[in-house]
């Protein structure tokens, strides 16, 4: 197949009639499935009410059947639809972050989505992205939008279509490219069916926005500690992996100096995520600023383009700083755990 490349400035105005988001539109409604640029992340997305467009997803990403797609809307109308109600708290939260990254887990009204789409559980995940494209996207293919982050299953998630390009070239009808995403981790995924609601997955909107705007809001146990199940099907997965082992570093820029070291001596070529603080600190093979620790927004922005960069850099072994956990830090920590494999070491 030969994949389609549909430049679009996010900038111009009526965006809905652009030929290239018509473009892609038309292949949506024809089943055939498409990335696009979010906030967060490029999605790959095709029709949810649809089997076909959905195991098209499935197979170019190589993803897990039991892993359910999040459905994207331009309308919050589009709601009714297919969820059986909306909570309280739930409409306070959507008034408050959509268009944004968070994700709402309703009761699913049955026969209307694809049940590929929701992996056959009775709950579905829904958000309204805040990207100019996204929407204009949307409005134009009047469909639910099924769209899980644009990467081979396993990979990092892709912050420019160019990384689109590098994992699904030749899968998928086409990208369309509206330049570099700006959250750069994925939306937070926040389960609305109970009473007190539970965040899944840690992403662009924090613990701390949330609690402001709807009062107590749960951790998933799996988040706190990792022998829970999580409720997240996607969340059990190693995930965000580079080709080279990553290892986070709990300690002074001393420590990780003696740990470069170490490894150069045995011949490896070692690569440090640092930041634009600590970037000139270490003698390793390759060093790159992830960001501004003093803007913890900027470390998750560049965060999967960086591990990335280590796969060209071919480098044996990286070792990682770490981050506060607290903020958009929890889900920089999060997917750099998962990177990670969760291997840590500590001064
Ligand atoms: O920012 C994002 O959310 C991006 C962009 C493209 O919108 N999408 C994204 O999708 O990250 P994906 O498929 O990579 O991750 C979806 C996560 C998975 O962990 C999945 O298990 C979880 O959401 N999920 C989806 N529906 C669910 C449901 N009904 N119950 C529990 N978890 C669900
Ligand atoms: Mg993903």
């Amino acid at each position: 197949m030969n994949t389609k490349v549909w430049k679009v400035d996010k900038y111009v105005d009526n965006l809905e009639n652009n030929p290239q988001v018509v473009d892609a539109a038309q292949f949506l409604q024809k089943n055939e499935v498409v990335a696009l640029p979010t906030e967060t992340v490029y999605g790959l997305g095709g029709n949810a009410e649809s089997d076909v467009a959905v195991e098209k997803i499935f197979a170019a990403k190589g993803r897990p059947s039991d892993n359910p797609l999040i459905i994207h809307i331009g309308d919050k109308q589009q709601l009714n639809a297919f969820v059986t109600e909306i909570p309280e708290k739930a409409a306070v939260l959507m008034d408050a972050f959509w268009p944004g990254p968070l994700t709402i887990i309703f009761k699913k009204k049955n026969g209307v989505l694809s049940e590929k789409a929701t992996a056959g559980l009775g709950s579905v995940g829904v958000r309204m992205p805040d990207h100019p494209v996204a929407l204009a996207l949307l409005k134009k293919c009047q469909l639910p939008i099924a769209a899980p982050s644009a990467n081979s299953s396993g990979k990092p998630s892709p912050t420019k279509a160019q990384h689109v390009i590098e994992d699904l070239d030749g899968k998928i009808a086409g990208v369309l490219d509206g330049g570099s995403t700006g959250v750069g981790v994925e939306s937070t995924v926040l389960d609305c069916t109970e009473d007190i609601p539970v965040i899944l997955r840690p992403g662009g909107v924090t613990k701390e926005h949330l609690e402001a705007v709807v009062g107590k809001v749960h951790l998933d146990a799996a988040l706190l500690d990792e022998d829970s199940k999580p409720k997240a099907p996607g969340m059990k997965y190693q995930h965000y992996a580079p080709n080279a082992p990553l290892y986070l570093v709990n300690g002074s820029p001393s420590f990780m100096r003696r740990l470069i070291a170490e490894k150069q001596k045995e011949g490896l070529r070692v690569g440090v995520l640092a930041t634009e603080e600590t970037v000139e600190a270490y003698p390793s093979d390759v060093t790159i600023a992830c960001g501004k620790r003093s803007e913890l927004e900027s470390v998750a922005t560049a965060l999967y383009d960086t591990l990335r960069q280590f796969n060209q850099e071919k480098v044996d072994i990286i070792y990682s700083e770490m981050f506060p956990n607290t903020g958009v830090g929890h889900a920089i920590m999060n997917r750099l755990q998962k990177a990670a494999g969760n291997k840590i070491i500590s001064e």
